[in-house]
C-alpha cells in the first residue's frame, strides 16, 4: 500500500509517498481501508522529530481515518465488513489501510462525507477527555477554550455550547473570532487585540470560568489562573507558549484551584475504549443530528500532503484540515 511519512526530519518538504505492507490486524482489531485522513499539530512535530510515536505504533504520522471495513478479527463483536467509520489511531492514519482495535472505532454519523467523519476522532476524543472528563465541567459551568478556531477549538466550542455551557474563546483575528462566535461561543476575543483576563472577568462579572481548556501552557499559566472562577479547573493540552511559567500558589489555595493536563496518544485502549462509549451515547447523535457539524477547511488531495502541512503551519485555517484518498 501507499504511505506518506517523512524521508527525514524537517520541514513539509521531507513528506514523501513510500510503499509499505497492508498491516495484519490483531484479534481485537478491524482493518479499514481509509478513505479520508485527517491532520492534526501533532503531525507536524513528528515530521520534525519532536513527537515519535509510542511503542508498537506505525512509526508514520496519522492520528485519525475515515472509510470502510474490510477485514474483522476473531476477537471483534462491533463491525462487520462493508461499514463505514472513523477512528482514532496512535499512529499510522496517512495510509491506505490501517489496524485500529475496535475500542477506537465509531461509526460514522448521520450522513457524513468520508472527509468530515475523518476530522473527528481526534478532536472529539480529546475534548471529551480533557474538559468533560478531567475538567469536569458541570451543567450550568462555564468554559474559555483557547485557540478557539483550531480543530480542537471548533469542537470544544460547539460540544459545550451544544451540552449548554457558556463558552468563551481565544483568536488569533477578528476574522477568527467572528467565526468562533458562529459556532456558539458567547465572546470570541482576539488575543493579539485584548487582554482575554480583563475581557473574561468582564464578561463574568469578576467570578471567572469554571474550566479552562489550554494549548499554550507556560507563557499563559498565570493569565490561566487570573480567569479561573473559585474550585476551577485548568487543563493544559499542549505548550505552543514553553513548557515552563511561574504561578501564585497562595493565589491556587485561596480559591481552590485544580491545575491539571494530559495526552491522549499513548493513553491505553482501555481508556480509549471508555471515552469511544461516551462519544457515541453523548456526542455522535448530535452530530447525527446537525446540532454540531464538522468543520472541514480543506480537503488535500493523499499525495498533496506537504501542502497540507504547509498550509496548517501557516495558520490560515479555521478548522480541521484532511487529506483525501477517494
Ligand atoms: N494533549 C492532547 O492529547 C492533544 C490532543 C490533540 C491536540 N492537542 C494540541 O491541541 C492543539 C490544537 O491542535 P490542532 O490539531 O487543532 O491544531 P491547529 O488547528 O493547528 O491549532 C493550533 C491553535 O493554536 C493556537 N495558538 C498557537 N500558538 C498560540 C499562542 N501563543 N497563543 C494563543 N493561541 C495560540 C492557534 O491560534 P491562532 O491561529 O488563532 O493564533 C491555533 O488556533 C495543538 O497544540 C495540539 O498539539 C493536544
Amino acid at each position: 500500500m501507499r504511505i506518506i511519512d517523512a524521508s527525514r526530519p524537517g520541514g513539509p518538504e521531507v513528506l514523501e509517498i513510500m510503499r509499505h505492507e497492508v498491516p495484519r490486524i490483531a484479534t481485537s482489531e478491524v482493518l479499514v481501508k481509509v478513505a479520508a485522513a485527517g491532520l492534526n499539530r501533532a503531525d507536524l512535530l513528528q515530521r520534525r522529530g519532536r513527537y515519535p510515536p509510542p511503542p508498537g505504533a506505525p512509526a508514520y504520522p496519522g492520528l485519525e481515518v475515515a472509510g470502510t471495513i474490510v477485514e474483522v478479527g476473531e476477537a471483534t463483536s462491533e463491525f462487520r465488513a462493508g461499514d463505514r467509520v472513523c477512528a482514532l489511531l496512535a499512529g499510522g492514519g496517512y495510509a491506505e489501510y490501517v489496524a485500529v482495535d475496535e475500542a477506537q472505532v465509531l461509526p460514522i454519523p448521520g450522513t457524513l462525507t468520508f472527509t468530515e467523519a475523518a476530522s473527528l476522532p481526534e478532536a472529539y476524543f480529546t475534548v471529551w477527555a480533557n474538559v468533560f472528563e478531567i475538567g469536569d465541567l458541570k451543567a450550568g459551568e462555564s468554559l474559555l477554550v483557547h485557540g478557539g478556531s483550531s480543530g480542537i477549538g471548533v469542537a470544544a466550542i460547539q460540544l459545550a455550547r451544544a451540552l449548554g455551557h457558556d463558552v468563551f474563546t481565544t483568536a488569533g483575528s477578528a476574522e477568527k473570532c467572528r467565526f468562533c462566535e458562529s459556532l456558539g461561543a458567547a465572546r470570541a476575543i482576539d488575543y493579539k487585540q485584548q487582554d482575554f483576563v480583563s475581557e473574561v472577568l468582564t464578561l463574568t462579572h469578576t467570578r471567572g470560568v469554571d474550566v479552562v481548556l489550554d494549548m499554550v501552557g507556560g507563557s499563559y499559566l498565570a493569565r490561566n489562573v487570573q480567569v479561573l472562577a473559585t474550585d476551577g479547573r485548568l487543563v493544559v493540552i499542549a505548550t505552543q507558549g514553553g513548557p515552563t511559567g511561574e504561578l501564585d500558589f497562595s493565589v491556587l489555595m485561596q480559591r481552590r484551584l485544580r491545575i491539571t493536563g494530559s495526552l491522549l496518544r499513548p493513553r491505553s485502549v482501555e481508556f480509549k475504549r471508555k471515552i469511544k462509549e461516551r462519544l457515541a451515547a453523548e456526542v455522535w447523535p448530535l452530530i447525527a443530528a446537525g446540532r454540531i457539524k464538522p468543520i472541514v477547511d480543506r480537503v488535500f488531495a493523499f499525495h498533496e500532503a506537504a501542502a497540507a502541512h504547509a498550509y496548517m503551519e501557516s495558520g490560515a485555517h479555521k478548522g480541521k484540515i484532511v487529506l483525501s484518498l477517494e
